[in-house]
């Protein structure tokens, strides 16, 4: 990690927290000094993540529960923030492609309304959801929010079309939440292009991630610490932006 903030104080929640680029994202706050609820499916993974960081001597705590679910997340988001007496910083990360397969977007067929409505719940109605709650937190403490959208959202050629159309949600949501929850709480996004096999648990075909990866400006995938130091910026810095969505992408937009 590059840069640095003091977080002794503060309070964060990631979703997504238990593997992949919300666990650096988790360990990047921690480090600096910050409480966080690592939110994430509840399982033997979430309680391996939790115990290993704790101990490490960091000050995390498993929030259990489904984005999928508005009262889970409502109550999951809640429950962390009355632990943590209130919430500084809300940064989505959680996410899933839906589909194992890549499917073509000619393939109209393959586009189930069952396809559609879990690509949406998992990968944009979970950030509304978790906003929801915690806004009035975030309000209070003047705080701020990150989403995470991906570079499919913003020109197409994710997994699927209701994947894409998600991550191209989220780019929108973070627009309307920083007009909705501004002046108090910065909201901003950060948009993914490759992620490192050793930073996500994202079930891709990683010697065609690799292949494209190296076509980049910068020749390969980004870590789970590159991303969430970009994260890191947008919540303890970056105090005259909001409703932006960084493209951190080793170039793919270059
Ligand atoms: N990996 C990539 O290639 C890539 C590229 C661009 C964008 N992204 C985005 O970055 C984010 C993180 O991806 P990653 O590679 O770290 O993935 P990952 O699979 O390693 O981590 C995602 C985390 O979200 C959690 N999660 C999934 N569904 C959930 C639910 N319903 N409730 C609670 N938690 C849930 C998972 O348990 C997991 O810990 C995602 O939003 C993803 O769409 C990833």
């Amino acid at each position: 990690m590059t840069i640095h903030a003091d977080l002794r104080g503060k309070r964060t929640l990631v979703t997504g927290g238990a593997g992949g680029i919300g666990l650096g994202v988790v360990q990047t706050f921690a480090a600096n000094g910050s409480t966080v609820a690592v939110a994430d499916l509840p399982g033997p993974r979430l309680d391996a993540s939790c115990s290993a960081l704790a101990g490490e001597g960091f000050d995390v705590f498993a929030a259990p529960g489904d984005l999928r679910d508005g009262d889970e997340t409502h109550r999951m988001v809640r429950d962390a923030a009355e632990r943590m007496d209130g919430l500084d910083y809300l940064v989505n990360v959680a996410g899933h492609p839906v589909t194992l397969e890549i499917i073509g977007p000619g393939d109209l067929d393959a586009q189930t309304e069952e396809l559609w409505a879990e690509a949406l719940s998992v990968n944009l109605l979970s950030a509304f959801r978790t906003a929801r709650a915690a806004a009035g937190y975030l309000r209070a403490s003047k705080g701020a929010i990150v989403n995470t959208a991906s570079m499919s959202g913003w020109r197409g050629g994710g997994t699927s079309t209701p994947y894409s159309v998600a991550k191209g949600g989220i780019i929108t949501l973070t627009r309307e939440l920083a007009r909705g929850l501004g002046p108090d709480v910065r909201v901003n996004a950060i948009s993914p292009s490759y992620v490192h096999p050793d930073s996500t648990n994202f079930p891709l075909k990683w010697d065609t991630v690799f292949a494209d990866a190296e076509k980049l400006p910068l020749g390969r995938p980004g870590t789970a610490a590159e991303y969430a130091e970009v994260c890191l910026f947008l919540c303890a810095g970056a105090s005259y932006m909001t409703g932006q969505t960084i493209h951190v992408d080793g170039g793919w937009d270059a």
